[in-house]
C-alpha cells in the first residue's frame, strides 16, 4: 500500500519525506487555505515546491466547476511539473474533463467519491485515481470502510487500471483497515501515519532493553 500525505504543509511534507515513507501528496483547496496560501501565483508556486520535495504524484485540485474551466486549469496545473496529478470533483462536467485530460496524457484524481457508481464512472472516463472519502461517510453515520472494501472488489472484477486512494482518513484504525482491504493508496495526515508506530509494549520493551544494558555498562 502506498502512502500519500494529505496536506499542503511544507514542514510536514519534508518530515514525512525524510522518514522515507511517503509516495506522494494530496492537497485540496481547504488544505491550501489552512496554510494561508492565496493568489494564483502563490498557489501554483506552492504546488511546485511540494513536487520538489517529494518523488511521487502530487494532486492539485481545480476550482472551476464547468468543463472549459476545468480543462484550462487542468492543463495549466499539469504543465507546472511532471508529478502533478489534476484533481477533479466527481460531477458531470468533471467526468467529461477527466476523459478529455486522459486522452491528452494528463493524469487525474477524481475526488469527493461517496458511492461505487461515482467511482465506476470516473474509472471509465480514464481517471488515474479515484478518492473515496472514509471519514466524511463515518461523520454522517455510514461506514466509510465499507465503500473502500466494495471498490477494491469492484475494481478487481473489472480490472480497471485506476488506483483507489482511501481519503478522509481520521486515524490509524482507518489505515489498518485499508491495509486489510488491499487498497492501492491511503492519503493520510502525518499524525495518523506516525501513530502506526505507537504500541505500549514497544515502549516498555525498549525501556527494559536499555535499562538492562545500563545495569552492566553504567
Ligand atoms: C482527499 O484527497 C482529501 O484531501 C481529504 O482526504 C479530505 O479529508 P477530510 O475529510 O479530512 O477533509
Amino acid at each position: 500500500m502506498k502512502f500519500f500525505l494529505d496536506t499542503a504543509n511544507i514542514d510536514q511534507i519534508k518530515k514525512a519525506h525524510e522518514m522515507g515513507i511517503i509516495d506522494g501528496v494530496t492537497t485540496n483547496p481547504s488544505l491550501m487555505a489552512r496554510e494561508g496560501i492565496k493568489g494564483e501565483k502563490n498557489i501554483l508556486d506552492h504546488y511546485v515546491k511540494i513536487c520538489e520535495i517529494v518523488d511521487g504524484d502530487v494532486s492539485a485540485e481545480v476550482i472551476s466547476t464547468d468543463f472549459n474551466g476545468m480543462i484550462a486549469e487542468g492543463e495549466k496545473l499539469a504543465s507546472l511539473h511532471e508529478q502533478i496529478v489534476v484533481k477533479i470533483p466527481v460531477i458531470e462536467s468533471g467526468i467529461k474533463a477527466i476523459r478529455y485530460l486522459a486522452d491528452r496524457g494528463i493524469k487525474t484524481n477524481c475526488t469527493l467519491i461517496f458511492n461505487p457508481g461515482q467511482a465506476l464512472l470516473a474509472a471509465k472516463a480514464g481517471a488515474g485515481y479515484v478518492s473515496p472519502f472514509i471519514g466524511r461517510l463515518d461523520d454522517i453515520g455510514e461506514t466509510g470502510m465499507e465503500l473502500i472494501e466494495k471498490l477494491v472488489h469492484i475494481f478487481d472484477i473489472y480490472g480497471f487500471d485506476t488506483e483507489i486512494i482511501a481519503a478522509s482518513i481520521r486515524g490509524t484504525h482507518h489505515i489498518t483497515r485499508c491495509m486489510e482491504a488491499g487498497v492501492d493508496v491511503a492519503t493520510c495526515p502525518l499524525e495518523a501515519i506516525t501513530g502506526l508506530l505507537k504500541h505500549p509494549l514497544t515502549d516498555a520493551g525498549l525501556e527494559k532493553f536499555l535499562s538492562d544494558h545500563r545495569k552492566l555498562n553504567g
